[in-house]
């Protein structure tokens, strides 16, 4: 069974193949970062603009690649939401297109849902139930993941997720968008034990998260700094990843506790932080939990993971009416289970 996927919700136009048999057969990306990037982050009308130029060309190419025609397609697959509207409603307008002229069962995707499903093309898939650390740009979420499709919110950002929290830090500090990696390489150089930064709502209950009075503390502390060097720069980088990641390690213990259940998966884009991944590495070995991740080129967005998300739809026998509808806001806890 060949599903193709098309992932467009904010600004990256993502179309790949999952093939059951030979996994990912065609993987294509365009980022549209440069088109952004002198506006300080994402334009929404640039971003439905591009993915118009880029979808068709790129479901052609992907085709090619995998050496087959739109006759071996078995089903389409889109991110319906969370995101854009106007970057929604592109993939979602060709996918229904292209499955009424491909005769084809065409599958909206919850965006996040994509990421989470990521996990399961990696060497060692997790099994359910676990708990899942959702964090990417738009969301910073735990769920107690049952069965794929019955999730249950455990905990989430009361504002800023922490992608955005990198996003908002990095542009601060005067480096690139996206934020995240930016950050990562700024605090290879950093000193430790310069800042002490706060690890938001650790002291509290609960399992929610908020990241804004982080970025105000690092804000206040560059004011202070009034002139910023690169030391400066590698220091206050170094020391806002260490508590985020100090923060999200906490709370993820403290999931795993409160569930009982012993596996985690992390997921979404700020889950390619290296220093995450061996902080939550750490821990998981030491409280002799397990710890499972998508591949690095697969934690940030991508085409692969509506394909692979819509693959496993399809094989629940599921698909939907060929009208045209998109969420840019949606609850991933009001899934159906596949
Ligand atoms: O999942 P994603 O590609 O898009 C959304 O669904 O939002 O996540 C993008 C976010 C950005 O905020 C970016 O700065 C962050 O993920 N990110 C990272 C890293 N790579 C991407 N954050 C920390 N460390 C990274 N290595
Ligand atoms: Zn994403």
């Amino acid at each position: 069974m060949k599903v193709i996927g098309i992932e467009t919700s904010c600004d990256e136009t993502g179309v790949a193949i999952y093939d059951s048999d030979e996994g990912l057969i065609a993987d294509l990306l365009f980022s549209q970062i440069e088109l952004h990037q002198r506006y300080g982050g994402v334009v929404p009308e640039i971003a439905s603009r591009d993915h118009i130029r880029k979808t068709l060309p790129m479901i052609h190419e992907a085709l090619e690649k995998a050496g087959c025609t739109a006759r071996d397609i078995d089903g389409i697959a889109y991110t319906a939401g969370p995101g854009l509207i106007g970057a929604l409603l592109v993939g979602a307008s060709i996918a229904k297109s292209l499955a009424i002229a491909w005769e084809i069962p065409a599958l909206g995707i919850h965006h996040m849902e994509g990421h989470l499903l990521a996990a399961n093309m990696a060497e060692q898939p997790p099994s359910y139930p676990f708990v899942a650390l959702l964090v990417s740009g738009g969301h910073t979420q735990l769920m107690e993941c049952r069965q794929q499709g019955d999730y249950q919110l455990l905990g989430e950002s009361v504002d800023d997720a922490a992608g955005e929290a990198f996003d908002k830090v990095a542009k601060m500090l005067g480096l690139g968008y996206p934020g995240g990696p930016e950050i990562a390489k700024a605090a290879k150089d950093g000193d430790r034990n310069r800042f002490t930064f706060p690890r938001p709502m650790t002291n509290k209950p609960g399992l929610n998260f908020s990241f804004s009075g982080l970025k105000t503390f690092v804000l206040n502390t560059i004011y202070d700094l009034d002139h910023l060097e690169r030391q400066d720069i590698a220091d206050v980088a170094c020391e806002f990843e260490d508590a985020v990641v100090d923060t999200i390690r906490i709370k993820c213990e403290r999931a795993l506790e409160h569930s009982g259940l012993n596996s985690l998966v992390i997921a979404g884009g700020v889950s390619a932080n290296v220093h995450l991944r061996s902080v939550l590495d750490k821990m998981t070995r030491e409280r002799g939990y397990q710890l499972f991740y998508p591949e690095a080129k697969l934690c940030t967005d991508n085409g692969a993971m509506i394909a692979y998300a819509g693959w496993q739809r399809l094989l629940a026998g599921q698909s939907e009416s060929l009208d045209i509808h998109v969420r840019p806001r949606w609850p991933m806890d009001e899934l159906e289970s596949a």
